[in-house]
């Protein structure tokens, strides 16, 4: 550890250095990262967690949603991504179907994602109904991020992936699903598309960390999707995402330049 950072630079970030850091109230960042390329890049850049999440179902394959995206599709991902990286806590998203079911498929994907992956912890969706599988894994010595508010596996029953969830009596709902994820041993919490008061009077209330995705600034960190953050993801993009960069257009200039150039004719 060096003398002028107290986040270790020899060996991986581990959920422990997460809670030191909020226990001294300084607020770190998180990215999805699916390759080997942008994991070492995030790293340098000195975000300290990168979730291989499901949302690569939509943005690398190509699906219409996050549900079809497998264990195997994930594991491969996340591969990479501790590949490309030496420091970075990598934590690998447990798809839909991998863990509804009961405390035992939860467990069995999760060690699937540590030994097959070389993850070091797993993020899964839900409150009270996903206890019991907190529990399971955290007993099993794996770590756990829970996933409150927008929870895009059951776009299904929520009818939508935009609404902001936890308003009114469904905040208190979220409130004590978030105790409850703490109290089974979850180590963070996502909290998505939730109101900025809501996320700050959550991680008023709880000892772990909240990630933040449109939860407002009163979280003890942030996450977003990296092609959302760098300005690559095409369409409308939700509210709270400000794009850091114009990759898109960067991408697309030398993209056509590559192409104009080889189009060039040749000398014979
Ligand atoms: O899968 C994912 O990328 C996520 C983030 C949006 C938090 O769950």
């Amino acid at each position: 550890m060096s003398s002028a950072s107290a986040w270790p630079e020899n060996r991986r970030i581990t959920v422990s250095d997460l809670q030191a850091a909020t226990d001294r109230g300084e607020r770190w960042s998180m990215l999805t990262s699916y390759d080997v390329l942008t994991a070492g890049i995030f790293e340098q850049a000195g975000v300290r967690g990168l979730l291989v999440g499901d949302t690569s179902a939509e943005l690398v394959l190509g699906y219409s949603s996050t549900l079809p995206v497998t264990m195997a599709e994930l594991i491969s991902m996340t591969r990479a991504v501790v590949a490309g990286t030496m420091t970075a806590l990598v934590v690998a998203d447990l798809p839909f179907g991998s863990y509804q079911a009961g405390p035992e498929v939860a467990l069995a994907n999760a060690v699937r994602h540590l030994k097959e992956g070389g993850a070091q912890a797993v993020k899964l969706e839900g409150g009270s109904r996903v206890l019991p599988q907190v529990r399971a894994l955290v007993s099993a010595g794996i770590p756990v991020m829970g996933h409150l508010g927008l929870t895009p596996q059951s776009v299904n029953v929520l009818g939508g992936m935009r609404r902001v969830q936890g308003r009114g009596d469904a905040g208190e709902q979220l409130l004590a699903d978030a105790l409850a994820l703490e109290r089974a041993g979850a180590f963070a919490v996502v909290l998505e598309s939730v109101p900025a008061d809501l996320g700050s009077r959550v991680s008023a209330a709880l000892r772990i960390p909240t990630v933040g995705i449109g939860a407002g600034p009163g979280c003890d960190a942030q996450i977003l999707v990296w092609q959302d953050m760098a300005g690559l993801t095409t369409g409308r993009l939700s509210r709270f995402v400000k794009p850091y960069g114009n990759m898109r257009e960067g991408l697309l200039t030398a993209a056509r330049q590559y192409a104009s150039h080889e189009a060039a004719p040749t000398k014979r």
